[in-house]
């Protein structure tokens, strides 16, 4: 199978941690490794190096470079696609696929958000060998069975199954939608939807047909000569609303395995290791360490020596030039200092 791996987003919402030349994907928040280079471990699962395309923005070049580097991973020069200007994952998935099918010609291709942290286990592993499966004939989404009614997402409402002999390999779309309001979460959490993982997998053909039909603006960006104008000509939109929500060859494979998008600092305290006291520490530099004195439930994330005192539900993220101190609950609003910092540059 071959992957594309997206990996041109900002990460707003978890500044100071992910910055305009450090988003984060690229960023070592949780071990050693940064969501891309486990996204990048991922596709291995599945594919050889040459198989392999990543679609970033050209100012993440060296970033992708070293990451991969660091993995002992060489990609084809080809294989990695580098945007002038960020326009969403429409643009960037419709010019990963291009190229795939330019290169391979008609193949079965899986995208790869690069900022989700997800189990790879068995059950990951049937979803992938079922999706390859309906690939030729459906856009297969993931479904993630969802625990609230999350506002970020696609919900996804399962329609007929779709059988290979008794087995169910999945579901047809009987609706996409994405981001809807909190009152319609509600109701789609409580009516069976799933959430759209963010990962797909498609045959080339399909794929470039489905967005002939629903998405003429961005194939015709794509017939420029250069991919500078392209990019200037191609509309800003994501694929989920350019495509997913309008085209009837959807199907969806529920996922069941452990999916957090790490959206925010508290979706990374929920998944760091914590200790007794309830506080996920993550301190980066060797020789400094944390004291908490009556310090409960904190998140932690910083360089240099820290210490707390009598504090409870905080997140600190405290970085070489900036420093956030959050209630834990509230970390969704971190991307309106983003927008301020954005005002003020
Ligand atoms: N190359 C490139 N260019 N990549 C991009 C761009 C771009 O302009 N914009 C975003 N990406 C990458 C991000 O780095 C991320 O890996 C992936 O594409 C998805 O983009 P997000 O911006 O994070 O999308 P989202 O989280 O709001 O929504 C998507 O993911 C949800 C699950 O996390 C949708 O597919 C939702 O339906 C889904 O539920
Ligand atoms: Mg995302």
């Amino acid at each position: 199978m071959k992957m594309l791996i997206l990996a041109g987003g900002k990460g707003t919402r978890l500044w100071p941690l992910s910055r305009e030349l450090m988003p984060k994907q690229f960023v070592r928040f949780l071990d050693d490794r940064s969501l891309f280079q486990k996204t990048v471990e991922r596709a291995l699962k599945f594919s050889r190096p040459a198989e392999i395309f990543v679609v970033t923005n050209k100012e993440y070049k060296f970033r992708v470079l070293d990451d991969l580097g660091e993995l002992g991973v060489e990609l084809p020069a080809e294989n990695i696609l580098l945007e002038p200007v960020g326009k969403n994952t429409l643009p960037a998935i419709y010019w990963g696929v291009k190229t795939v099918d330019e290169i391979f010609g008609d193949s079965v291709v899986a995208v790869l958000p690069s900022d989700h942290l997800i189990e790879v286990n068995g059950a990951y592993e049937t979803a992938f060998v079922r999706a390859e499966k309906l690939a030729r004939n459906y856009l297969v989404t993931f479904g993630i069975k969802p625990t609230r009614p999350h506002t970020g997402y696609g919900y996804i409402r399962p329609g007929e199954a779709i059988k290979e002999g008794e087995k169910v390999l999945g579901y047809t779309v009987a609706e996409f939608k994405e981001k809807p309001d909190l009152e319609t979460a509600k109701k789609y959490v409580e009516s069976g939807y799933y959430w759209n993982s963010g990962m797909f997998a498609f045959s080339t053909s399909l794929f470039l047909e489905e967005a002939e039909r629903h998405a003429p603006e961005v194939v015709k960006a794509f017939e420029e000569e250069s991919i500078e104008k392209a990019y200037e000509l191609a509309p800003d939109i994501s694929i989920d609303y350019g495509v997913m929500e309008k085209t009837d060859k959807a199907a969806v494979v529920p996922l069941n395995t452990y999916w957090n998008d790490l959206g925010s600092f508290d979706a990374i305290y929920e998944v760091l290791e914590k200790d007794e006291d309830g506080n996920a520490i993550r301190i980066t530099s060797k020789n400094a360490y944390h004291i908490g004195v009556d310090s409960k439930n904190n998140l932690i994330i910083s360089e240099r020596l820290t210490a707390t005192v009598g504090v409870e539900d905080l997140i600190i993220i405290d970085t070489d030039d900036a420093l956030l101190v959050a209630k834990k609950g509230e970390s969704q609003k971190v991307k309106e200092i983003y927008k301020v910092l954005k005002e003020k540059n």
